[in-house]
Formats: structure tokens, sequence, C-alpha cells
């Protein structure tokens, strides 16, 4: 993926850098192509809020903004570098920030990846709150997927910094970016969600005594998995297998000759939905009328991943594939081992679904 990092440290050899490059090193290293725009002596006016651009549209200013509002809406994650100054970005970042006020929604829609790294020459824990606060509002109000925060407590200068464990933090945190986790590429079905009202009925079905997440799962959190070992059991396992690289998704297609896959056992995962990402990069929700039992293999480390085929025409114009989907009566077909051939490939069934062009408060 293409990752722009916002360097908003004026000082090019400092402490921030150092960060920076390890960062690049990781990310370069795990395949992912890197580029770094100096912010802070780049020639960018700070927002006047005269509100030509409606939030959306050309900004009056004629500086360098043009330019870099391109390579952010070309890029797939966004990284601010700051030092901390005053206990928030530099105001050279801050600066720039402002200044998404012109492409809003486009920042909003795109669903960028982001990350943070940050020095401070303090060492109390309490250093970064107020950055972190911002960060994080800024990842919710943007609609980023963060990535991680590097936080470089005691990091006065670059000497301290070289001697600290935050450029070898920095470096593991571009190297681990998920390569497979790419909503907009060929993967799908990369979070899913049981509604509270459904976690009776499977608490009682299958007779689970623990809390089921309600929440939102997205990759490398836990979901509810059903599993056979004698008769079906219930554990929370974690979405995603991490092998050589990250994949959370295997194509019924290759399923049985692909080498990686043949460590697997079959599982399924209850879902009352699960979103998916057009191509236009707009939110889908697809849910049908009873829980949905994603089909999928877990590993000896408690992850697992779902089993795709082609879409069905209900979800061919969002994505090309979708889960299998098994109902409550074919669990039993799906676990033994010559009856889930034919699951793997039966006609996917049609599901409502529900495109919400997410509204945009205006702070
Ligand atoms: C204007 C200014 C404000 C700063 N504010 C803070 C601060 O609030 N808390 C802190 O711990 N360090 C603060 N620092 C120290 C820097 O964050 C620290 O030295 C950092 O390593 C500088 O990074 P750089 O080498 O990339 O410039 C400040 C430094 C400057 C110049």
């Amino acid at each position: 993926m293409k990752i722009l990092l916002l360097f908003g440290s004026p000082n090019l050899n400092g402490s921030s850098r150092i960060l920076a490059d390890n960062f690049i090193q990781g990310a370069k290293e795990a395949g992912h192509s890197v580029s770094m725009l100096d912010i802070a002596h780049a020639n960018i006016h700070p927002c006047t809020g005269c509100l030509h651009c409606g939030y959306e549209g050309p900004c009056i200013q004629k500086d360098d903004m043009k330019q870099i509002r391109k390579q952010i809406l070309d890029t797939d994650m966004i990284v601010f570098v700051s030092p901390l100054y005053y206990y928030g970005f530099s105001a050279q970042l801050k600066i720039l920030i402002d200044r998404f006020c012109s492409f809003n929604t486009s920042i909003h829609q795109k669903h960028l990846k982001s990350a943070l790294l940050s020095v401070a020459w303090n060492a109390d824990n309490w250093t970064f709150d107020a950055l972190e606060s911002h960060y994080k509002t800024l990842v919710r109000y943007l609609n980023l997927d963060d990535q991680g925060m590097i936080l470089g407590y005691g990091c006065g200068t670059p000497s301290m910094t070289s001697h600290s464990i935050y450029p070898k933090q920095a470096y593991q945190l571009g190297r681990n970016l998920l390569i497979m986790y790419n909503c907009f590429g060929d993967t799908m079905c990369s979070s899913i969600k049981i509604n509270p009202e459904d976690v009776k009925s499977l608490k009682e079905k299958f007779n689970i005594p623990f809390d089921i997440p309600t929440d939102t799962i997205k990759p490398n959190e836990k979901a509810l998995v059903l599993y056979k070992e004698g008769k079906i059991l219930p554990k929370l396992m974690s979405f995603g297998w991490n092998d050589k690289v990250f994949i959370i998704n295997a194509r019924q297609e290759t399923l049985l000759e692909k080498p990686i896959f043949k460590k697997g056992k079959r599982c399924v995962i209850p879902a009352s939905l699960f979103h998916e990402w057009s191509y236009a990069k707009e939110k889908v929700t697809f849910h049908s009328d009873n829980i949905m039992y994603l089909a999928g293999l877990y590993n000896q480390d408690n992850e697992f991943l779902i089993i795709t085929t082609k879409s069905n025409d209900s979800v061919r114009r969002t994505h090309d594939r979708m889960p299998i989907i098994l109902e409550h009566s074919q669990l039993e077909d799906w676990f033994n081992d010559t009856k889930f051939i034919s699951l793997l490939r039966q006609e996917p069934k049609e599901l409502e679904h529900e495109q919400k062009l997410e509204q945009l408060s205006l702070f």
C-alpha cells in the first residue's frame, strides 16, 4: 500500500526523524511504498476560516496545499510525525491539519489508515495524554483506520532517542503493517458484528457460558467461533491468521489445494451482519433474516479466517467476493468431512443491504 508521512518537525535531523526513518525502513521491508512530506518547511498558510470551500471544494489560498491535498488523497495511509510542542502537535503540523477543512468529506470517504509518531522531552506518564486524545479524536472524526502510535517518552535529543526503545518500536510498526488486510483489494468481509438481540438465541442454541462480543469485530480482534470436537463448541478466537503475511480470507476455489490451509480446521463465525467497503469506498452493511454462519477455518493458535466465494447478485455491485453463508441446519454437514465440499460450492443466498453514506457533522 501507499504510505505518506506528514513530517511536522522543523528539525530535519532530530528525534522525530529517527522514528520516521525507522518506520520507513520497516514499512519498505514489508513491501509498502513510502514517501515523506516535509510539512514543517512547506509553504502552507493557516486556514482563514473563510469557508469559501464549504468544507469540500477549492481553497482560495494559493500555496503548497493544492499539491499536498492531491498526495493525501492518492495514498492509502497517512502518518502524522510530530515533536510534542506544548503537549500537542507542532504548530507546523497543526496548520496542515486545519487545512483538511477544504477536503474534509474526501478524507472521510477514503477511510485512510493512519498512525502517529511523536517524541517528547518529558517522561511522565501523562506526557502524551493531550496529543493522544487529539489524535484519537481525529481518527474518529476523519474516519481513519488507526494502525498504531509510537510515543517516545524521554526523547529530548537525538542521542536520547537513539538509545531508547522507540526507534525499534517505530520499525516494528512499519514492518507489521497488514499487507493482506486491505478492504479495497481482493479481501473482503473485514468486519462482522453480532447484534445484542441475537445474543440470547446463540447462547441458548450453543450453550455458551461466556459473554459474546457485540461490538464490530475487525481483524486481530476476538469473535465468537463455533468448531467441532465431538460436538459443536463455542470459543473466542482472533480474526486473521498471522502467518508470513496476515490473512483474513481464503478463497473456496483454492482452499483444498493451498498447503497453508491444510493446517486449518473448519469452523463457523456467527454474525448478524458484516460490513463491506465498496470499490467506491462506501460502507455497505449486509444482513439476512436469520443469524448468518460464515464458513471459516481456524488454526492451532486460535485464529480464524473467513472463506469467500463468488458474489451473488445482492453483493456483486459492492464486491465480487462474499463469505460462504451457512444456515443453522447446515452446520452438521459443514463439520462432516465429506459433506462440506458441496457447501463450498453452493450458490450463496441473497442478502439485504444498506448503503449508508455516513453524514458528516461539521464539528
Ligand atoms: C517549542 C517547543 C515546545 C516543546 N514542548 C514540549 C512539551 O510540551 N513537552 C515535552 O515533553 N517536550 C517538549 N518539547 C521538547 C521536544 O518535544 C523534544 O525535544 C523533541 O525531541 C524534539 O523533536 P525534534 O528533534 O524532532 O525537533 C518542546 C520543544 C520545543 C522546541
